[in-house]
C-alpha cells in the first residue's frame, strides 16, 4: 500500500539553500505540498518569488506559489533598533569582483509559471483552518508569514501537525554575534511561533554547520545527471566560494541550512543529537535582538516548547539528498 503523504506548506525566501530545500521536498514524493509561500529575506520578496517559481518550473511541478510579506511585522518601527548590529553580510566586492551567497536569479531557465493572486498569509490561514488533516509547515525564511498567520488566527495552531523550521542558534550567530538571520530579521514572528502551542522542531546553525557539505559532495550531486543534482551542486559550490571569499570558517564544509530542515522532516536519523528545550526570543532591540534563548537550567519549573537539533549527520544528509535529487528531469 502506498505510504500516506503528509500535507505540507513550505515558507521560503529562495535563496540558494532554500532552492535545495524545495528540490528535496518536491522530489522526495513524501509530501502533498499544498503550496509554497514566499517571504522577504535573502532578497526582496518579488525576487524570492521569482526564484521559487524557477525551481518549481525546473521540475515541472504543479505547486502553487504565493507571495507573502515584504518586510518584518514590527521590527523596523523601533527607532534605532536596526542599528544595533551590523547588517548581515551576504555579498562582498574585492578588487572589482563581487560574490554573493544568494544569486538574484538562479542559474536555471527563467520561470514560466506565475505566482497566485491570493496573499501567502491568507492562503496559510484558510488552508490550515479548512484542512481535514493536520498540516506540517517548514519555514526556512524570516518567520513573518507564519507569525502573521498565527496572529490572524491563533486557532490554526491546533491543526498544525508540526513546524520544522530553520532558524536560531545556541552560542553562535550569523546575522549578529548571537542571532541567526531568520530569527534576527523578524524576532517577534519567531516568538509568536514558540508561544503558539504548536509542536515545533528547530534546526539552528549548530546543526547546519555540523553537517556542512564539501566540494566532493557537490561533485557527487553533479554526477547524479539530473537537473536537480546539477542545480544543487552549483549552489553548494557558489556558497562555498562565497564563504571562502568573505573569509568565513569553511573547515566544517558549507552549511545548506534549509535543506537540512526538510531532511529532518523526512528522516529523523539525519540529526544525531537533539533535545526538548524551553525556547524564547529576545525582542528587546538591544545587542542580543533576535537571539534564541534556550533555558538550559535544570531543576526549574518550565515546560519545553520545542525540540532543538544540535548535531547533524553530513553523511546521512548526503545520502538523503542523493536518493531524492537523482529523480526528476535528466540533464541535457
Ligand atoms: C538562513 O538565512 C538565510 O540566509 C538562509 O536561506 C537560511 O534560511 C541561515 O541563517
Ligand atoms: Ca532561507
Amino acid at each position: 500500500m502506498e505510504e500516506k503523504k503528509r500535507k505540507l506548506i513550505m515558507d521560503v525566501d529562495t535563496g540558494s539553500d532554500d532552492a535545495v530545500a524545495v528540490l528535496l521536498a518536491i522530489l522526495s514524493g513524501k509530501f502533498d505540498i499544498l503550496g509554497i509561500t514566499v517571504s522577504w529575506g535573502n532578497s526582496d520578496v518579488e525576487t524570492c518569488v521569482n526564484n521559487t517559481l524557477q525551481v518549481v518550473d525546473l521540475l515541472g511541478a504543479d505547486i502553487p506559489v504565493y507571495q507573502g510579506c515584504p518586510g518584518p511585522m514590527v521590527r523596523e518601527m523601533t527607532v534605532g533598533r536596526v542599528m544595533n548590529n551590523p547588517k548581515n553580510k551576504t555579498s562582498e566586492t574585492k578588487d572589482g569582483k563581487t560574490v554573493k551567497m544568494h544569486p538574484n536569479t538562479l542559474p536555471i531557465p527563467p520561470a514560466t509559471s506565475k505566482k497566485q493572486k491570493e496573499h501567502a498569509v491568507t492562503f496559510i490561514v484558510e488552508t490550515i483552518k479548512n484542512s481535514p488533516e493536520k498540516v506540517t509547515i517548514i519555514p526556512t525564511a524570516p518567520m513573518t508569514n507564519i507569525g502573521m498567520a498565527l496572529r490572524m488566527d491563533p486557532t490554526i495552531a491546533t491543526n498544525i501537525e508540526e513546524i520544522v523550521l530553520m532558524g536560531g542558534a545556541v552560542g553562535m550567530g550569523n546575522a549578529s554575534p548571537v542571532a541567526e538571520a531568520n530569527f534576527f530579521h523578524d524576532p517577534e514572528a519567531a516568538k509568536i511561533i514558540f508561544d503558539s502551542g504548536a509542536k515545533v522542531r528547530v534546526v539552528p546553525l549548530n546543526a547546519t554547520h555540523s553537517a556542512g557539505l564539501l566540494k566532493e559532495d557537490a561533485e557527487r550531486l553533479m554526477s547524479l545527471g539530473t537537473e536537480a543534482g546539477k542545480l544543487a551542486a552549483e549552489l553548494v559550490m557558489m556558497r562555498t566560494e562565497a564563504s571562502a571569499f568573505m573569509g568565513w570558517r569553511t573547515d566544517q564544509g558549507e552549511p545548506i541550512h534549509d535543506a537540512l530542515a526538510v531532511a529532518w522532516a523526512l528522516d529523523p536519523s539525519v540529526i544525531m543529537e537533539s533535545r526538548m528545550e524551553k525556547c524564547d526570543i529576545d525582542i528587546n532591540g538591544g545587542i542580543c535582538d533576535g537571539q534564541m534563548v534556550v533555558d538550559h537550567r535544570r531543576g526549574y519549573e518550565f515546560t519545553p516548547n520545542a525540540c532543538v537539533a544540535y548535531k547533524g549527520d553530513r553523511v546521512r544528509f548526503m545520502e538523503i539528498l542523493c536518493e531524492h535529487l537523482a529523480k526528476g528531469p535528466k540533464v541535457g
